[in-house]
């Protein structure tokens, strides 16, 4: 299903080494264990269902030979953590809970999964010998501020629990790394902090308030009706393939030189406004006369998301592999399969 041929561009720096995924049976993280997979690395996922899916293995599960382990089971277990950790080189940590509104309803149990759940995993792979863990961090740190585009030096500004979460995960990457600069089996031990900006594609769940947008237009496409925008449809995004994300992490888990917990921005650096995401969708599916019918603004809306990506590029030597319009068809393919069941 990859857009990517990770072979061509990873070669061997995977091939035979053990990695841990959590939250590998949902979106991102399924993406992220195939690609490990077809590198020939050793894959563990965690992850307890809470959010993702056993079907989300089904395309690769066979291509992966005895080479993927899933565990199902939740982070906030030290023992389980401990058993899914043991000898992997790589923590990929994608398990969360994922929506804001649902953050603010639930404060304590997101503090509870995606703070102290981080702690668990920071620890059991300080102990076990691994060498880097990739934090899925959120560019929903950078707050509502205007300026654009966002630099990785502007200050945080977390504006609900999920936000403060992942800022507060941030902080414990950089804690861990400057603390323990070597782990306990001897081993050297460092951390890289990964801000996703709007990542889609095929496996995200439908109500995931990250696919809202695009979810939304393709159930309205396809059945024949107009999407709904609201607002004037000129508030834009940076959307960015999940290849993108997949390449990012790969490429902060073979970095030579120590990361301390640094944060990269992730993204395409390609705004899109939704009033083009709503006319390219209707192009690929092939209904542009299913023009948007536009409803009052939204209040709390963000205006604009645009991601800068000098830090990306120049420490990681990361370049969005797929653009977005190159994403998109995919992306609405597999939302067609989805509704035809
Ligand atoms: N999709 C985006 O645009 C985006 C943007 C910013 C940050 N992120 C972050 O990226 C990560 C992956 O996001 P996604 O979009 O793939 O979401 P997702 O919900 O598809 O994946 C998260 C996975 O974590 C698992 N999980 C949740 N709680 C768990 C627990 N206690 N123990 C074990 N597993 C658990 C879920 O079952 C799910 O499979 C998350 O940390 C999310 O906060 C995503």
């Amino acid at each position: 299903m990859a857009l990517t041929d990770w072979r061509s561009i990873h070669g061997e720096t995977f091939s035979g080494k053990r990695a841990l995924v959590t939250g590998g049976a949902g979106f991102i993280g399924s993406h992220l264990s195939e690609a490990l997979v077809d590198l020939g690395a050793e894959v563990v996922v965690l992850d307890d269902l809470s959010g993702g899916d056993l079907v989300n293995f089904d395309s690769y599960r066979e291509r992966a030979g005895g080479r993927l382990t899933v565990i199902e089971g939740t982070i906030l277990d030290e023992a389980t953590v401990t058993k899914a950790v043991d000898g992997c080189t790589w923590v990929f940590h994608q398990a969360a809970w994922g929506s804001v509104p649902r953050s603010v309803a639930m404060p304590r149990k997101y503090h509870e999964i995606n703070t102290t759940g981080t702690l668990n995993i920071l620890e059991g792979a300080k102990h076990a010998g691994v060498s880097r863990v990739m934090f899925a961090a959120s560019s929903s740190a950078y707050g509502d501020t205007p300026t654009l585009p966002k630099v990785e030096s502007m200050p945080v500004l977390p504006r609900s629990p999920y936000a403060a979460n992942k800022v507060y995960g941030e902080a414990m990457m950089q804690a861990w790394a400057l603390s323990y600069a070597q782990g306990d089996a001897g081993q050297a031990f460092d951390t890289a902090c990964l801000r996703y900006f709007n990542i889609f594609g095929p496996r995200q769940n439908a109500n995931s308030a990250y696919a809202a947008v695009i979810a939304a237009f393709a159930k309205a496409l396809f059945v024949g009706e107009k999407p709904v925008i609201f607002g004037d449809g000129e508030q834009s995004r940076d959307f960015t393939f999940v290849d993108n994300a997949v390449q990012a992490n790969l490429l902060a888990a073979r970095h030579k030189d120590k990361l301390n917990g640094e944060v990269f921005n992730v993204a395409c650096g390609e705004r899109v406004t939704v009033n083009q995401l709503a006319e390219q969708m209707a192009k690929i599916i092939g209904r542009p006369e299913l023009t948007p019918e536009h409803k009052p603004e939204r209040a709390g809306d963000v205006k604009h998301s645009l991601a800068d990506l000098e830090r990306t590029r120049s420490t990681l030597g990361y370049e969005p592999l797929v653009p977005f319009e190159a994403g998109l068809e995919p992306t609405v393919q597999w939302y067609e399969g989805e509704m035809k069941g």
